[in-house]
């Protein structure tokens, strides 16, 4: 009963709430018409008819606009409490901490909405929505709760099985959650045994014994309490460096017992993803959304996180700088999220998962880091200041949830 409470609800204010969107939208897309000068081929071609535009774009293909009103309106400042200090651009006087704000995604053929707090609270009333993943799915996360809390401030902190952070919006009932997890799949640190075995007999001494099949517990229980889930797997986590081949390798286990030959990560991953998927499709409740996030990237220059690389820059790339900077060929530091999205989508393409795909939008993105101000040794070329992009990957997710629900 509970699981779909949210969305029947949804449907049945359906007819209510399609009277103001004819209305607001005709005149949008007459505007959008007469300001697009010239006019590009859209993508996909709008339809005139009822609210389906929107629904048939491909809001992951665009450009970043300037949108000089976006800056004096902010959707939440540096005052929210729950963003985590490195990433908080605005409190830590970021060079460009507002100027970052004052650019919008603007998808090929039509335009993806705003968030809209009170509306959303309003559609997803006794609902519970899970973020699972690492950082840069908390960062989403945090976003969404600022933006919410903008327009109820009503919230106490509550967090379901595992989570590692959450809060519900009382007036509203409706729960965010953060469950953290690197790579989904269980992991911990692996050594030989004096007794010998099949690894050790290949010689492996040390590294890591990832369990394919075996969800992180700290999600476990997530897809039979939240009505919607939004999935990530580590960013950079399955990159090629970042599990010291030699030193500490991943040694991949399945049914208990290691994968022998043992795999390498991309391979490694494709069967965590197999098994995850797997498992959530078992687990989630009946009529429970499920998305997965694409890969976030990182915007390292002159080097990579360790070797003085830095993010300076004070405007988007163009697309041009976006080639250059993330091409296969280009064999860059960092590249590891173009290779990741092509394990995604392919273990994706059959499922029933639905895609958020934030990866092209934020690979403009490199005056959007916490740079220097992240509080590291290092700068913070990974993350997102917040306010910042993210907040527009939870438009990405709004719209989405709309188009489901309707
Ligand atoms: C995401 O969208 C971009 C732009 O349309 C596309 O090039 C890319 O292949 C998509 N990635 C995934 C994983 O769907
Ligand atoms: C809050 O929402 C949950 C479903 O997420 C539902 O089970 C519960 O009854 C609701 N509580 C109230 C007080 O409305
Ligand atoms: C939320 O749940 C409460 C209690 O279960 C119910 O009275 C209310 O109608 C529900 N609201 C929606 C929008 O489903
Ligand atoms: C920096 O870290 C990467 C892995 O993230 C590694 O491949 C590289 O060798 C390191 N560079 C230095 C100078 O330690
Ligand atoms: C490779 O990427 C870097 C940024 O990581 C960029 O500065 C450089 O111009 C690119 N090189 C080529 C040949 O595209
Ligand atoms: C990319 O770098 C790896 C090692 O860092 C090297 O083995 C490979 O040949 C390089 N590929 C290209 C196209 O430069």
């Amino acid at each position: 009963m509970p699981p779909a409470i949210g969305l029947a609800a949804h449907v049945r204010r359906r007819g209510a709430a399609l009277l103001p969107l004819v209305v607001l939208v005709i005149p949008l897309l007459v505007l959008l018409r007469l300001v697009s000068s010239p006019p590009r081929s859209p993508s996909v071609p709008l339809r005139g008819t009822g609210g389906e535009p929107q629904r048939a774009c491909n809001y992951a293909a665009g450009e970043w606009a300037p949108d000089a009103s976006a800056g004096s309106r902010l959707r939440y400042d540096q005052t929210c409490k729950e963003i985590f200090k490195g990433w908080n651009c605005l409190a830590n006087g970021k060079r460009n901490g507002r100027e970052l704000l004052h650019w919008r995604w603007k998808p090929a053929g039509c335009d993806l909405p705003r968030l809209d707090p009170h509306r959303f609270l309003e559609r997803h009333r006794n609902t519970s929505i899970g973020f699972v993943g690492d950082s840069l799915n908390r960062n989403m996360f945090v976003s969404l709760v600022c933006m919410l809390r903008e327009a109820s401030g009503e919230v106490r902190k509550w967090r379901p099985a595992g989570a590692d952070h959450g809060f519900k919006f009382l007036r509203y009932n409706l729960t965010l959650a953060y469950h953290r997890t690197n790579l989904l799949v269980h992991y911990g640190r692996w050594s030989a045994s004096p007794n010998g075995g099949p690894l050790e007999s290949l010689g492996y001494r040390q590294g890591y014994r990832v369990d394919v099949d075996i969800p992180d517990q700290t999600w476990a229980e997530a897809p039979s309490f939240h009505d919607v889930l939004i999935f990530n797997t580590g960013h950079w986590w399955w990159a090629p460096s970042k599990f010291d081949p030699v030193q500490s390798p991943m040694l991949f286990f399945e049914k208990g017992m290691p994968v022998i030959p043992p795999l390498l990560p991309p391979a490694g991953l494709d069967l965590a993803l197999k098994h995850m998927i797997i498992f959530v499709n078992k687990a989630m409740r009946p009529n429970g959304v499920k998305f997965f996030r694409t890969q976030s990237p990182r915007h390292f220059e002159g080097g990579d996180w360790n070797e003085s690389g830095s993010c300076q820059r004070d405007h988007p790339l163009s697309s041009e700088e976006v080639e250059d900077f993330f091409a296969l060929e280009n064999n860059s530091t960092n590249i590891e999220a173009r290779l990741v999205n092509h394990h995604l989508m392919m273990a994706l393409e059959k499922s029933t998962f639905k895609v958020l795909n934030i990866t092209r939008m934020s690979e403009f993105r490199a005056d959007a880091h916490p740079s220097t101000t992240g509080g590291k040794k290092h700068d913070d070329c990974m993350h997102w200041c917040l306010p910042g992009p993210t907040d527009t990957w939870n438009d990405l997710l709004a719209a989405n949830l709309v188009a489901i629900e309707s």
